[in-house]
């Protein structure tokens, strides 16, 4: 979306005065109409279920203990019966998403 050079990275231009217009204030993107939750229902809870409670596929409460990395590289390479979504989810998707998966390990 953001697009227009990249040479500079040294002070993002702040300079309004005011709130940022899609800032909650904690998480970089989450809660976006196309962030981790729509990826996962679109992608992912066909087999692990809306809220990730399982159905053919384990339950995302086995996930906790794994790592960011870990996720995305199920996501990316695929485990077992799970296919490999490599090239299928944009790379800014996947950080969504894995947050979004994390969330549902708790
Ligand atoms: C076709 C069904 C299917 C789809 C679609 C699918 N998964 Fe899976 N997933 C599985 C199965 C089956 C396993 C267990 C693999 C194994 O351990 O053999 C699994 C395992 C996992 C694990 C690891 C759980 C653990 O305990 O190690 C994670 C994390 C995961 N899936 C996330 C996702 C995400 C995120 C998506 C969407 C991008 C997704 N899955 C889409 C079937 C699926």
């Amino acid at each position: 979306m953001v697009g227009a050079g990249c040479a500079d990275k040294g002070e993002a231009p702040v300079d309004g005065g005011g709130a940022p217009p899609s800032s909650p204030g904690g998480a970089p993107a989450a809660g976006g109409s196309s962030g981790g939750p729509a990826v996962f229902a679109q992608n992912c809870s066909g087999c692990h279920g809306p809220s990730g409670e399982g159905g053919s596929g384990p339950a995302l409460k086995a996930a906790a203990g794994l790592a960011d990395a870990d996720i995305k590289g199920i996501i990316e390479n695929g485990k077992g019966r799970m296919p490999s979504f490599a090239g299928k989810i944009a790379a800014d998707q996947l950080n969504g998403l894995v947050a979004h998966v994390k969330s549902l390990t708790k």
